[in-house]
């Protein structure tokens, strides 16, 4: 086992680039099992979740050719749901798209209960809704989740909750069902636009990716012979941007779309950091103690949940009192236990928390409890006096590429050592 090393107290500065979009690959490399063909993926994350995805469709038969670390051709003429994945599977939470894949390609879909980060009640009963709607019948039981289908046949499906991984996989499923679904009430983050776009580019059609409808009108195959290239990660653009203002640095972030960041960039900004974007840059500084602000997470163009954990260590060290509202996890608070054990005066009850502003945190060792909890940790390490020990890192390896030698390389003094 690994842990993080981190001698806090330096503001960050410098420039750095971010990797391809976690939560785009994660679904991207399922929905490519839709192309009866071949096609190119670049800017994919080198990290954990990829690694094993790519591992999983192996196993069901597709052919994968590494490039380069990011870049992988994918042969998905032969596909076959098999029991050998299932314990694969169980092991995060993406793997529900190989549901919606699956099920469009073939008769049957078959995957273990998906884990992933305990975020609290990760129910699925909108993807099942939504396959229903279109057809196919779906058992849950014995661990396994289970689809089989005669045909898929289009229909109208209105989302109780604009749920990202139902939209895309309601959207998997009827890539090449019979005639038009609608998704209305659809999810609208970034990484469904560039699902979406992905899948058009493979000789789908779909429109309105983006908006809070989306119509899909089925085709006979995707051919793929098509390259395609994921989005930059919104999360970790918006994880250096958190960077930058909890330790009073200056970090440029190349490789970005500013456009996806509005929500934080508003944020920042009303509490007295400074953001510049231009082009595919943002830079992001900070000379002063930042002011409280209050926080409610919402779906896409609203705060990301997924920046909430990092946006919390600001606001433990912004002056005044903050309240953060989590409308998504509810069990999104657990890193409020570790920062308190950091000097932070955190009160955290149910889906809120109160941040008492306190001027300065201490190192400690921490334990991330999941991914972005991690990311909090890391900041938080390098804002603060002195040595912080970051353990259970495998949760951060899951979602960002080389996180110590990106920090490093803004002058964070920190180190990967054996337990
Ligand atoms: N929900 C239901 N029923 C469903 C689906 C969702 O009740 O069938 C509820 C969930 O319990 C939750 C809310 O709806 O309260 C949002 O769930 P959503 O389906 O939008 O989330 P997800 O698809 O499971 C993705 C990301 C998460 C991110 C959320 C919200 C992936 C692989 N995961 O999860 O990312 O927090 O959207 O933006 O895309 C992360 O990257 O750290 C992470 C947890």
């Amino acid at each position: 086992m690994e842990k993080l090393v981190i001698k806090g107290g330096t503001p960050l500065k410098g420039s750095v680039t971010v990797s391809g979009a976690k939560n785009a690959a994660v679904a991207i490399l399922p929905a490519a099992l839709l192309i009866d063909g071949v096609c190119t993926i670049d800017n994919l994350p080198n990290i954990s979740d990829v690694k094993l995805y790519v591992k999983i469709i192996e196993s069901l038969g597709a052919k994968i050719e590494w490039k380069n670390e990011h870049e992988i051709v994918l042969d998905t003429r032969h596909i076959e749901c098999t029991d050998e994945t299932l314990d694969l599977t169980r092991k995060f939470r993406a793997s529900y798209y190989l549901l919606g894949s699956l099920l469009g390609r073939s008769k049957v879909a078959k995957v273990g209960s998906p884990g992933g980060c305990n975020l609290g009640s990760r129910p699925i009963d909108l993807h099942i809704k939504g396959f229903e709607a279109l057809g196919a019948t779906v058992d849950v039981s014995n661990g396994n989740i289970t689809a089989t289908r005669d045909k898929l046949v289009g229909n109208s499906i209105y989302l109780d909750f604009a749920s990202v991984g139902a939209t895309i996989n309601i959207m998997l499923a009827s890539v090449l069902a019979e005639g038009t679904t609608t998704i209305d009430n659809a999810a609208k983050e970034p990484h469904i636009v560039d699902v979406a776009n992905f899948l058009n580019t493979m000789g789908a059609d779909i429109r309105g990716a983006g908006t809070d409808i989306i119509k899909i009108h089925g085709v006979e195959k995707l051919t793929g012979n098509k390259s395609y290239s994921v989005v930059p990660d919104q999360i970790e653009t918006g994880t250096f941007m958190l960077a930058a203002v909890a330790t009073k640095g200056d970090i440029t972030i190349k490789n970005c779309i500013s456009k996806h960041l509005e929500s934080v960039t508003a944020k920042l900004l009303e509490i007295g950091a400074n953001v510049e974007s231009s082009g595919d840059e943002i830079r992001v500084w900070c000379d002063k103690r930042t002011s409280k602000a209050n926080i409610k997470t919402l779906p896409y163009p609203g705060f990301p949940t997924d920046l909430q954990p990092q946006m919390g260590v600001v606001l433990a060290i912004s002056d005044g009192t903050s309240i953060i509202n989590e409308s998504i996890w509810e069990s999104r608070f657990q890193y409020t236990n570790e920062l308190n054990k950091m000097g932070a005066k955190i009160t955290a009850q149910g889906k809120s928390a109160v941040f008492e502003g306190v001027e300065t945190l201490y190192g400690a060792p921490v334990y991330s409890t999941d991914l972005r909890a991690g990311a909090a940790l890391l900041i938080a390490g390098c804002a603060a006096q002195g040595t912080t020990e970051i353990y259970n890192i495998e949760h951060i390896d899951r979602g960002y590429e080389k996180i110590e030698e990106k920090f490093r390389q803004l002058g964070s003094n920190i180190q990967r050592v054996e337990e």
